[in-house]
C-alpha cells in the first residue's frame, strides 16, 4: 500500500485532532496538530509582548522561534516544543486560545508555519489537521476531509475539556470563543478556513468516534491502493 497525505480541516472543536490522532495510530503515520504550532507562536508573542501590528517586531520574533514536536507515548501524540521547551499545557490556556486566531491572520506567521508543515509532509505517511491543510499546505493531498459538527455539540465537547482545568468556565464563554474563532478563521484574507473543492465533508454531530474512524479509514484505504 502506498503512503499518502491525509488533510483534516474544519472549525474549532469539531474533533479534528481526535480523528487525526486515531488515524495516525492505526495507519502508523505521523500526526501533526498544526494548530499547536500557531498556538506556540501566540504563546511566544504573549510572553515577549510582541506588538502584532508591527511587522518588524513580528518578523524579529519569528526569527527567535524554533518549533518542534516530541513524541509523548502516554498520550499517543506529540507534545509541542517551543525553543526546546515543552509548552503543550500552556498553549491550551484560555489566554492563548483567545489570541491565537488573530495571530494566525498575520501573513509572516502563516508563511513561517506553512513552510515547516510542508517539509514535515515530504515523505508522506502523515495526517495533519488544521484549517488550511487541504487548501494551502497540501493542495495535492490524496485524502482531504472537512469535518463539521453543530455548534451545540462543539460547545459541549469543548466545555468538557476545559472544565478539567477550569471549573468556573461557563458554557456561554466557550460558545462565544468558538464563534469568534470561526469568524476570524473563515474571513481572514490569507488562506481562510474553507472546504477544499475535492474534500469530503463529514458531519460528526451524531456519530461516535469509532464510527467516524471507520468511515475515514475506508476512504484512506481506497486511496492507498
Ligand atoms: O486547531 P486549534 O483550535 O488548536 O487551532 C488554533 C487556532 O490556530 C485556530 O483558531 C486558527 C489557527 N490555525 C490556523 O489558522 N491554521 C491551521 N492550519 C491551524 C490552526
Amino acid at each position: 500500500m502506498k503512503k499518502i497525505i491525509i488533510a483534516i480541516d474544519g472549525f474549532s472543536s469539531c474533533g479534528k485532532s481526535t480523528l487525526a490522532k486515531q488515524l495516525a495510530k492505526v495507519l502508523n503515520y505521523v500526526f501533526i496538530d498544526s494548530g499547536a504550532m500557531y498556538r506556540a507562536i501566540t504563546l511566544y508573542f504573549l510572553q515577549h509582548a510582541v506588538d502584532i501590528h508591527n511587522e518588524v517586531e513580528v518578523n524579529n520574533a519569528l526569527q527567535q522561534i524554533s518549533l518542534s514536536f516530541d513524541y509523548n507515548a502516554s498520550m499517543g501524540k506529540s507534545d509541542m516544543l517551543l525553543n526546546g521547551e515543552n509548552v503543550e499545557e500552556r498553549i491550551r490556556s484560555m489566554e492563548v486560545t483567545n489570541k491565537v486566531s488573530e495571530v494566525s491572520t498575520i501573513k509572516a506567521v502563516r508563511e513561517f508555519a506553512v513552510l515547516q508543515q510542508q517539509l514535515m509532509g515530504d515523505k508522506k505517511g502523515i495526517v495533519m489537521d488544521g484549517r488550511d491543510i487541504g487548501t494551502t499546505v497540501f493542495p495535492d493531498a490524496e485524502l482531504k476531509v472537512f469535518v463539521t459538527a453543530n455548534i451545540l455539540v462543539r460547545t459541549q465537547r469543548r466545555l468538557l475539556e476545559l472544565r478539567e482545568k477550569d471549573k468556573d468556565i461557563t458554557e456561554d464563554a466557550v460558545r462565544k470563543n468558538l464563534e469568534m474563532r470561526d469568524t476570524i478563521d473563515s474571513t481572514r484574507s490569507i488562506s481562510p478556513l474553507r472546504k477544499a473543492d475535492d474534500a469530503i465533508e463529514l458531519d460528526n454531530s451524531n456519530i461516535t468516534r469509532e464510527q467516524q474512524l471507520d468511515i475515514v479509514l475506508n476512504w484512506a484505504k481506497e486511496r492507498m491502493k
